[in-house]
């Protein structure tokens, strides 16, 4: 017999997860509390941008398989619950906001089915799972709980959900593990490593796998501030350290550094846990990683206020990008949208070019100035600032775009733009970590 699954939290993680699930042919309910979302969803409409899951979402939505509401009696039914909610940072520290994971559980507690599994997707802090468990052992003893860490990357949601590059499950028995061998069978077929752990260790393996990604794009954007002070190219380091395959390539990209809804804030609630944990040395070096990113936007700043002057308030500054990575409408933590915040603050006159962020970007900060056009951006601009490596914005012509412009200095914060080409144009070009 197929197997019906609930999904809880129609979030990025929530609605990629349903859909997918239901591609793979199994029942799926998606719930949340917003009835505004839910009426989306319903009508085959994502609340965000991810290339590709609209039209999974269309085509599932068709098959009849996949449904959403904010009713949560109507996860009764299902033998698999899939907790899908957020877990933001609190806002009067590091911590993990975990209200909404443990009121997913509860919510669900009172219809959960003999012998169902409630699995948790949300990345959350060490030891929350078992203390999940305990809790559903006391409101809903006919259930279990397992975790199961997910790995997704905004861009790539369907295809990290699908093809992942593993499958971590934390089991309390084998029973939860059989189960969810059962809904991942489709996956495992393709080779993919299946990974069983205890509970805590499977939670761990989530912030543990994000403070590494964090650590490595650190490592090489605190290379740049050493080859800025020494006259060297981090491009070239990077270049040359990633092709050890013990270092690798990927994450070596040095720039205005990380942000979005999961790495800034896995790293600080990970830090918090191990505090709490009396484990905090082990983690200090997270402390530096942190400030490193940081300093990464502040040094974007810096060379702005060189090339043009301490005084920003006569110049206009041309931002493209506002999301905190391309191919996604994510403003979360955006260090291109915190450096053109800090701009504007400064005085200058800051517009904001973005091909999916603006949206989310005016609800956050609207008084900053914002364009549709790459070209209304730019028009007058004292100097370009390029913080976010969208496709559209290494097929500028810098040529063709110098007569809009009223100075010609560019800035790439992502190491991303063809230097000479700009050179070539008769710009001035800046970046981060290269001195030349
Ligand atoms: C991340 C993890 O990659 C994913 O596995 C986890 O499930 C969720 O968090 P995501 O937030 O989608 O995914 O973004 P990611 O692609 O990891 O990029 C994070 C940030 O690092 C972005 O702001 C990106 O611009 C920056 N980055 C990435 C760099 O500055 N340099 C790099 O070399 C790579």
């Amino acid at each position: 017999m197929t197997l019906t699954l609930s999904v809880v939290g129609c979030g990025y993680l929530g609605v990629t997860h349903a859909a997918c699930m239901s591609s793979l042919g199994f029942t799926v309910v998606g719930v949340d509390i917003d009835p505004e979302k839910v009426a989306l969803l319903q009508a085959g409409k994502l609340p965000f941008y991810e290339p590709g899951l609209d039209t999974l979402l269309e085509q599932e939505l068709k098959t009849g398989r996949l449904s959403f509401t904010t009713d949560f009696s109507l996860v009764k039914d299902a033998d698999i619950h899939f907790v899908c909610v957020g877990t933001p940072q609190v806002t009067d520290g590091l911590a993990a906001d975990l209200t909404y994971v443990k009121s997913a559980v509860a919510t669900i507690a009172p219809y959960l089915k003999d012998g169902s599994l409630v699995v948790g997707k949300s990345t959350v802090p060490v030891g929350t799972a078992q203390a999940l468990r305990d809790e559903l052992a006391k409101i809903a003893p006919q259930a279990d709980l397992a975790w199961n860490p997910e790995f997704l990357r905004e861009g790539f949601a369907v295809e990290d959900t699908l093809t992942p590059n593993r499958l971590v499950v934390g089991v309390a028995n084998d029973r939860a593990e059989e189960i969810l061998k059962e809904v991942y069978e489709p996956v495992i077929a393709l080779g993919t490593p299946w990974i069983r752990a205890d509970l805590p260790t499977s939670e761990l393996v989530k912030v543990a796998a994000n403070s590494f990604l964090a650590t490595k794009i650190s490592f090489i954007n605190a290379m740049a501030e050493v080859c800025e002070a020494a006259g060297g190219d981090v491009t070239v380091l990077a270049k040359a350290i990633g092709y050890d395959p013990r270092i690798g390539n990927r994450f070596l990209q040095a720039g205005i550094g990380f942000g979005g809804g999961c790495l800034p804030k896995d790293v600080r609630a990970f830090m918090a846990r191990a505090e709490e944990l009396g484990a905090m040395q082990a983690l200090e070096f997270l402390r530096e990683i942190d400030a490193i990113n940081l300093r990464a936007r502040q040094r974007v700043i810096d060379i702005v206020r060189k090339v043009l002057s301490e005084d920003l308030t006569q110049y206009k500054i041309a931002v493209l990008g506002a999301t905190f990575k391309p191919d996604s409408d994510d403003v979360r933590d955006s260090p291109a949208l915190d450096i053109s915040v800090q701009l504007h603050a400064a005085g200058a006159e800051v517009v904001i070019h973005d091909p999916q962020g603006i949206e989310p970007a005016r609800k956050r900060f609207p008084n900053l100035k914002y364009s549709e056009v790459i070209e209304d951006a730019i028009k007058d601009a004292d100097l370009i600032l390029h913080l976010t490596e969208w496709k559209e914005y290494r097929q500028i012509d810098p040529a063709g775009i110098s007569s809009l412009v009223k100075g010609k200095i560019i800035i790439d914060g992502r190491n991303m733009l063809d230097r000479t080409l700009w050179r070539s144009a008769g710009w001035k070009f800046h970046a981060l970590g290269r001195t030349d």
